[in-house]
């Protein structure tokens, strides 16, 4: 492939592509036609778009493509999925990037606002958020805050819960927002900022100070004790003590006063106010020549449109010809003369297939840019649509004919927009097309149900001829349809609907938006004047392998009187007759398919009872039973009070690498550009559960072109076994443990050719036993050898005296890191020594670099390993990305060259371990007014095949058990089951999560056992100040209690509980639930060396400060808060502090980047270094009172003054003895209470979370603003652990089942809190605390508390339950997956489809949680 500007003859014009990208024209010859976009862009060095799936699902790849519509005689600008578009389909568009947006010096003000408004952490979803919004202030520079959000539905962001980056993109949908300012009081006013940089007041102090107006006193170096307040820096504002013009605000205006009371809200309208203005009118314009272009109008000498016929340079590439004809005629000559040739659209299913499936389509003709193929016309009978035409389009004009034609006569059109607007995501829906989507004949179309049920006909081409056919006998089965290989779907017909026909459509997915369906239908209906029904189709999807007609049910209902009852019970039995699964149906679910089948029905039926007027019990309930969900737009709200007595710390200052990851200017280690040689791995991964290795043949692989070596256990020169037990192997020498686990590596010179080789080498195996969930291996013993146990108190005696001694089981589910960026690291061989640098996207680089070490049988002197930021991390780059980076060293090493890996997003998933699930068996002794009296509790967490940390996630469980409750008595013992899956490993949360959750679900249970509300049952336990916890901590600043009861009346609880009990009374299908959930986390590593941090500051001659310290920055905000404990503690402003990295060769023998505790380290680290430099720096600094900072270092460097100092930092007095329940378990405490409210479709399982508040006690925060975002972020990963994220493996192979957002599905913006709010806890007594500036760890904490949604989607189901009468125990398990609410409603409905134990013998449903 070559590159060049335009200036080819017009006869070899058909085998080169020209687009525009960000302005800029660009000529591609013989482009590879395997290439996507994504991987172009990239290989240009444009890297702000990344990879985060490859499949379509994540939106980190998203860039807008603009190209003049000649059908609408317009530009369209859509948002597009590079990942999924081939580079050759953008031949005539204008592709823009976020590199084409603006700088980190001159950002974009969509660019501006996420990153001031904190919407970008790790950054890696960023540039794809921001090229959505961007997109869709092209299209309407003035939004709604609806239209807002919905340009997000195929965005996923795994570090900041969406809240921020609403709030921040929500600027542009209202004047209000954009030019003024918000009062805490939610009031918002307008005031112009007088200028860029001050706070709007004339004279404002801000303005008038040089940079180092921050520095107190002229310069005097007073250095604080960070624990105490400073005492020479008196106000928040300036140095101008009440001169400040903030503080003569305060004074003059009672909206300032307003202002500081809730400084969150300050500070948001603060930043606001300094936005720049958003001027569409300034925008990169579609280049004119396009226009043209498109048209076919250019001149002689000028390229234009035209058919395309390449063929591939490259004898391997998969595909070899590519045919772009431009009209239908063309288009079937080519099929005629190439009928093996595949069709290609939008793309969106066959790059699926190609990603995924690795099917290879030789001959391809795409057919996006034929004309005749997106007519629209219309008779008097229906409507014609053009076979590809795309979802967006389609959906306008469905709109269009439904305000032309009214509702009754576009029901069907109606039906299928409904469905539309559910299926993939606007970035899917702006390339796919209807074609694609019927043609594929996939059992979860959402389009082929509604198609079926009205009754559409398909015009077939070929160069024959044309012919109708009813899709009806058009879909023949799995994937399968009638049409012939010569000829293209040319048109679907859809008729227009008759009185008294009424068709809807419906949907369930795992997730709201951006999912596939589970089970999908069309249902339509047509009664007589009488109510007779004379036609109905009721058609599924996601029940068979193809979209089927319910033929039985329609026969029952055709004849009968639509509304009366009896019609229904025949209906709904008929339907549940022929839409039978089997218990172990592919895909798993069967009950709860069943149980939508006729739910959906009994809706369709409530609602056309209604809109026919057809009165029945049902139709009284139908505006229960439509889409609750329809989108409501989100807000928020943050509270935490302003700092007064620190100038930097505690301010809500923004992430500093913010508006370079908003610019897509922030490096990545995958961002690096490839060094000359460089060669990349790909990974043989394990096709069997358990098995010995009899042999590993490479020769297929070795003979592909590009392949330079591959690599086996036998290869590794040094040692094999790692991690602290050395139970595991960097590349398994005789036995595979786990299906997924990398056998072993190939190098090749290209990503593409080292995955391809992989697949060519044949492994014989020979099977052994396995084990997969924590179940299984209870009963067979499959346990690693350490216990965990610990008694306090009398249990026995405890039960004995109990009213009541209860006993069940709690089980929490794995749940995936999804970090954004996947594993990926670069060796680089420094060619003497033996030494080598390692790039890695890493949490633990003292880990990786030992590791390293020791496998390649060097010291770990001659190893460096770095990192700049990490993509997100959770704990999934602790310990599981170190074999990742002994791969690429393992490469360098045997080649002498740089070697790159970057796993897929399914590789990842199969690969690296996750969060551990837990069962815990638990023994109760309770009064009867819930008092807890002893408990004893026998906790199995599923290990996977080696230990890794599961020892001490293991301790944590078991540490946290207690929560916030004093169990008086308690037992507690704990093993880790060994099974044949991934390691598990360190996640946010670190086994106290599921501790946690374990015995909150025993209190629910309790609860309902003794009639008590469970918040009671919290209460009554809680610990009161100054109590022991079971391992002997005195609870000290315990400010549990005080939230609970300040939360309580502040988020009106009780009146609320009022309120939901009324709604619960008033619905019956649709329930409201509440919960009040407190946590407590203990902050320490178990393990007690971990507990110590390192930093290096180097003060430079020119000012300037390099700080560098022992932790890696993921996105929480770590590098920001140690820049700004330096700025502090050096009395300098933020902007002298810089920090590069974090790497070995500056920081030694570093502690991973985890467990909550690294700004406490790393802070205390950075604080001493800094104190000791500013002790030096003191006596140049009263001599040059008033100078420039840069003057006083350079006096001091000319003296001879060391301006490097190293700072060590070891937490005081941690340390627990497990055998003699001794020493102090966790240095503090961090706290917090939520309460979380939701609202249940009890028919489908399908819920919003109306509403949470928050408050957390997180001491002294270093930056309140990151710390907000912390809380909002674990939040809603704790919300996707306890609902969405289902983690499973198939129970055949043990083969991952979830490998990508495709099947596995983190929250989207759309499932986080209707109304969000967030409180820090102010004024508390923070004096005991021995942290960095009275700080607490917060990146963990707050992820339990996003269980409060679960606990309250049990409450709706409880209700539920009351009102059916149902008595028997409700036993819920997390995640409360929309099947598992649904099925535990057990109504009518969901009884009926129960499959009975006969038919349940000797099955095993085809996906199993483990
Ligand atoms: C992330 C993601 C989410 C998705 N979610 C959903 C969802 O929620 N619901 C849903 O229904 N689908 C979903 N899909 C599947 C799919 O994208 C859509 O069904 C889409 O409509 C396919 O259209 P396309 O133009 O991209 O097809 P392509 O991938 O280009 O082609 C698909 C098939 O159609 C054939 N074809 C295309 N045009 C013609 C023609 N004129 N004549 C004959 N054959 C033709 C092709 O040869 C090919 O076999 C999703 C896909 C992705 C990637
Ligand atoms: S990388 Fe393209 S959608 Fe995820
Ligand atoms: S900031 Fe969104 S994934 Fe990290």
């Amino acid at each position: 492939m070559t590159m060049s500007s335009f200036t080819a003859p017009a006869a070899s014009r058909g085998s080169s592509i020209l687009f525009y990208l960000n302005g800029q024209r660009v000529v591609v010859d013989h482009p590879d036609l395997d290439m996507t976009l994504l991987q172009y862009l990239r290989s240009t060095g444009l890297t702000g778009t990344k990879l985060g799936c490859g499949e379509g699902g994540c939106g980190a790849c998203t860039v807008m493509v603009s190209r003049y519509d000649t059908d609408e005689s317009r530009i369209i600008h859509a948002s597009i999925i590079a990942c999924l578009c081939p580079l050759v389909t953008i031949d005539g568009k204008h592709v823009i990037t976020v590199e084409g947006l603006g700088t980190s010096a001159k950002p974009h003000p969509v660019q501006e606002r996420i990153a001031l408004l904190h919407g970008s952490q790790c950054g890696f979803c960023t540039p794809g958020f921001v090229m959505s919004l961007y997109t869709l202030l092209r299209n309407n520079p003035s939004p709604t805050e609806h239209e807002i959000e919905e340009c997000f539905d195929g965005n996923l962001c795994r570090c900041t819960g969406y809240r921020p980056i609403l709030d921040a993109a929500k600027t542009f949908a209202d004047i209000a927002w954009r030019q003024g300012t918000v009062a805490a009081d939610g009031s918002i006013y307008v005031s112009e900022p007088k200028a860029k940089g001050g706070c709007g007041i004339d004279g404002c102090c801000r303005l008038q100070t040089s940079p180092e107006a921050v520095v107190a006193d002229g310069g005097s170096a007073i250095v604080h004790d960070p624990t105490k307040a400073p005492t020479s820096i008196a106000n928040g504002d300036c140095d101008k003590g009440s001169g400040c013009c903030k503080v003569q605000k305060r004074h003059d205006s009672g909206l300032a006063e307003c202002k500081v009371v809730n400084q969150a809200e300050a500070d948001k309208a603060a930043v606001i106010a300094r936005f720049q203005r958003y001027d569409p009118t300034q925008e990169l314009i579609f280049p004119p020549f396009l226009i043209r272009y498109a048209k076919r109008t250019t001149s002689d000498s000028e390229p234009q449109l035209r058919p395309l016929d390449i063929t591939s340079t490259d004898a391997q590439s998969w595909c070899q010809r590519y045919i772009r004809p431009l009209t239908l005629s063309e288009l079937l000559a080519a099929l005629e003369k190439h009928p093996d040739a595949k069709l290609v659209a939008g793309n969106s299913r066959l790059g699926m297939q190609i990603k995924l499936k690795r099917s290879k389509f030789p001959t391809q003709i795409y057919v996006n840019d034929i004309p005749e193929l997106r007519q629209i016309s219309e008779t008097s009978d229906g409507v014609t649509f053009g076979a590809n035409i795309t979802l967006a389009r389609f959906e306008r004009v469905l709109d269009a004919f439904a305000a032309k034609h009214g509702a009754q006569r576009t029901q069907s059109l109606a039906a299928l927009r409904e469905n539309l607007r559910y299926i993939a995501n606007s970035q899917i829906r702006n390339v796919a097309t209807i074609a694609g989507n019927i043609v594929t004949a996939s059992p979860i179309s959402d389009l082929n149900p509604v198609f079926l049920a009205a009754g559409a006909t398909l015009t077939l081409a070929s160069t024959s001829g044309e012919r109708r056919v009813p899709i009806s006998e058009f879909i023949l089965g799995y994937q399968r349809t009638a049409m012939r290989p010569d000829e293209v779907l040319v048109s679907v017909s859809v008729p227009f609907n008759n009185e008294g026909e009424v068709v809807r459509a419906f949907k369930q997915a795992k997730r709201k938006i951006n999912d596939i369906a589970i089970v999908t239908c069309g249902l339509r209906v047509q009664v007589d004047e009488s109510q007779c029904v004379v036609d109905a189709a009721f058609a599924y999807g996601g029940v068979a392998p193809t979209t089927v007609l319910a033929h039985a049910a329609a026969r029952a209902a055709i004849g009968s009187t639509w509304g009366d009852r009896a019609t229904l019970d025949c209906v709904l039995g008929a339907c549940q007759q022929e839409l039978q699964l089997d218990y172990a149906v592919p895909g798993g679910m069967a009950e709860y398919r069943m149980a939508l089948t006729t739910s959906f029905l009994f809706k369709f039926w409530a609602i056309s009872c209604d809109t026919l007027g057809a009165t029945c019990a049902e139709s009284m309930l139908a505006h229960e039973l439509g889409d609750g969900d329809e989108h409501v737009v989100s807000k928020a709200r943050q509270e935490y009070a302003p700092v007064e007595d620190r100038v930097i710390v505690g301010k809500g200052v923004a992430h500093l690498a913010a508006l370079k990851q908003v610019t897509g200017e922030a490096r990545y280690v995958d961002d690096m550009p490839e060094l000359a040689g460089e060669l990349h791995v790909g990974l043989v991964l394990s096709t069997r559960v358990h098995a010995r290795i009899l042999g590993i043949d490479a020769e297929k692989a070795l003979a592909l072109p590009g392949v330079v070596r591959v690599l086996t256990a036998r290869d590794v020169p040094g040692e094999n076994h790692w991690n602290l037990f050395k139970d595991e192997e960097i590349l398994p020498s005789d036995t595979t443990h786990y299906h997924g686990q990398p056998l072993a590596l190939v190098l090749a010179t290209t990503r593409k050719i080292a995955q391809e080789a992989a697949r060519l080498i044949f492994v014989d195996y020979e099977d052994l036993p396995a084990v997969l969930s924590i179940r299984d291996a209870i009963s067979q013993s499959s346990f690693f050898d350490e216990t965990r146990q610990h008694i306090n108190g009398d249990v026995d005696a405890a039960l004995a005296a109990a009213d009541f001694v209860l006993e069940g089981e709690s089980y929490c589910g794995v749940q995936e890191h999804f970090y954004m960026e996947t594993m990926c690291a670069v060796a680089v061989p420094k060619g003497e020594d033996g030494e080598l640098e390692v790039i890695a996207s890493a949490q633990n680089l003292t880990e990786t670099q030992m590791t390293v070490a020791q496998v390649l049988g060097v010291p770990a002197s001659r190893v460096i390993c770095r990192v700049k930021r990490l993509g997100g991390g959770f704990g999934g780059k602790d310990p599981r990305s170190v074999p990742i980076s002994a791969f690429a060293a393992l490469g360098a090493h045997h080649t002498g060259r740089s070697v790159r890996i970057s796993l897929d997003r399914d590789e990842d998933m199969q690969t690296s371990g996750q969060r551990h699930p837990f069962l815990g068996k638990w023994t109760v002794g309770v009064t009867k007014e819930g008092r807890i009296l002893g408990l004893r509790a026998r906790i199995y967490s599923n290990g996977g095949f080696s230990r890794d940390m599961s020892i001490a996630v293991l301790e944590r469980a078991i540490t946290h058990f207690d929560n916030c409750y004093h169990m008086c008595a308690t037992d507690f013992l704990g093993r880790v089951c060994r099974t044949n899956t991934q390691s598990k490993t360190a996640f946010r949360g670190f086994g106290s999560c599921q501790g946690m959750f374990l015995s909150e679900s025993m209190l629910c249970e309790v609860a309902d056992h003794l009639g008590l509300s469970v918040e009671g049952v919290r209460e009554i336990n809680m610990y009161q100040p100054g109590d022991l916890t079971p391992f002997n901590q005195e609870l000290v600043g315990w400010n549990v209690p005080r939230m609970w009861t300040q939360l309580r009346a502040k988020a009106k609880y009780d009146e609320r509980r009022q309120a939901v009990d009324e709604f619960n009374r008033q619905s019956i299908h649709r329930k409201r639930g509440l919960a009040m959930l407190p946590t407590k986390f203990g902050i320490s590593f178990e393990i007690d060396f971990l507990n110590q941090g390192m930093a290096l500051v180097h003060v430079y001659m020119d000012g300037s400060v390099l700080v560098a310290h022992g932790g890696t920055e993921m996105g929480q905000g770590l590098h920001t808060k140690m820049a700004m404990v330096a700025a502090e503690t050096l009395e300098l402003p933020l902007e002298s502090i810089f920090i590069s990295e974090t790497a070995t060769n500056t920081t030694a023998n570093t502690s991973p980047t985890g467990a909550s505790v690294s700004s406490d380290l790393n802070g205390y680290a950075v604080y001493n270094a800094c104190k000791e430099l500013a002790d030096r720096l003191r006596p140049y600094r009263q001599r040059m009172a008033g100078e420039l900072f840069a003057k006083i270092a350079m006096a001091a460097y000319l003296d001879r003054c060391n301006l490097t100092a190293t700072g060590h930092y070891c937490t005081p007095d941690v340390g627990f003895d497990w055998d003699k329940n001794e020493g102090l378990l966790s240095f503090y405490h961090t706290q917090g209470v939520a309460i979380a409210e939701v609202e249940l479709d009890t028919l489908t399982g399908s819920h919003s979370t109306l509403r949470v508040d928050i408050i957390m006690d997180i001491g002294r925060s270093l930056n309140k603003a990151l710390d907000i975002g912390q809380i909002e972020g674990a939040f809603a990963q704790g919300q996707g652990w306890t609902t969405s994220e289902e983690f499973l493996h198939s129970s055949s192979t043990g083969q991952t089942f979830t490998t990508g957002p495709s099947s596995y599905k983190i929250p989207s913006a759309m499932d986080i809190p209707r109304d969000f709010r967030v409180e820090l806890l102010e004024d508390a007594d923070t004096s005991a605390l021995k942290t960095i500036f009275s700080s607490k760890g917060v990146g963990e904490p707050p992820l339990f508390l996003g269980a409060s949604v679960f606990f309250a989607l049990r409450d709706a189901v409880l209700a539920k339950r009351r009102q059916l009468g149902v008595t028997a125990p409700l036993h819920m398990e997390s995640p409360a997956t929309p099947e598992a609410l649904r099925m535990a409603c057990e109504d009518q409905l969901a009884l009926m489809v129960r499959i009975p134990q006969d038919l349940r013998e000797g099955k095993v449903p085809s996906v199993i949680r483990i």
